[in-house]
């Protein structure tokens, strides 16, 4: 364990058996749909590769790139497009992959951003929930595990860009968090 992180919250077994029950569900909702997978980088970027490798259909994946949060862990409220899909979004199945659901800002954001782009339909899969701090109202379809309120570190979660690759998921210690 890194001398930062107060203990491991997801182990490395434990996140893979998470990610293999996701697919399995999501493998048989989406059979008959014309689905595209779109990450929100950077946080999902670890989970989605893992995720979409167990998922027995052909599909294309897709990146968006937003920001609420900037530096630290409090949330802003804004959100910010920074980068936007590359593929077409018109009458596609799209299944937004995130790392993390806080407040729900970001995801309640991009979720209306596909559907006025005219998606069929716009579905949520989250690995991991903070339901305590929820301030959006945004229905999450698929979530991996529910989480306390501490800042989670790992398996692509960062704090001001680092941790993101520590292979477990670890709650991040007070001392690192006032430092910066
Ligand atoms: P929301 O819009 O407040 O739901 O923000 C969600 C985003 O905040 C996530 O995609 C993460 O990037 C970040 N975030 C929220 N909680 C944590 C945490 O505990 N660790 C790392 N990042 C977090
Ligand atoms: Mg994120």
């Amino acid at each position: 364990m890194h001398k930062d992180i107060e203990s491991v919250l997801v182990s490395e077994k434990e996140i893979e058996n998470i990610v293999n029950t996701l697919a399995k569900k999501i493998e048989k909702d989406y059979n008959d749909k014309d689905l595209i997978m779109v990450g929100l980088l950077k946080g999902s970027v670890v989970f989605m590769s893992d995720l979409m490798r167990k998922i027995n259909l052909l599909f294309p994946i897709d990146f968006i790139v937003s920001s609420i949060y900037g530096r630290g862990t409090e949330s802003s409220g804004r959100v910010n497009l920074i980068k936007d899909m590359s593929l077409p979004v018109e009458n596609k199945d799209i299944l937004i992959v995130e790392d993390i659901v806080d407040s729900g800002r970001t995801l309640d954001f991009i979720k209306n951003y596909l559907l006025v782009k005219r998606a069929n339909s716009v579905r949520i899969c989250t690995l991991f929930d903070k339901p305590v701090r929820r301030a959006a109202d945004v229905a999450v379809d698929y979530t991996g595990m529910t989480v306390p309120d501490s800042f989670i570190v790992g398996y692509g979660l960062d704090y001001n860009e680092k941790y993101r690759n520590l292979p477990y998921v670890g709650i991040l210690s007070d001392r690192c968090i006032k430092q910066s």
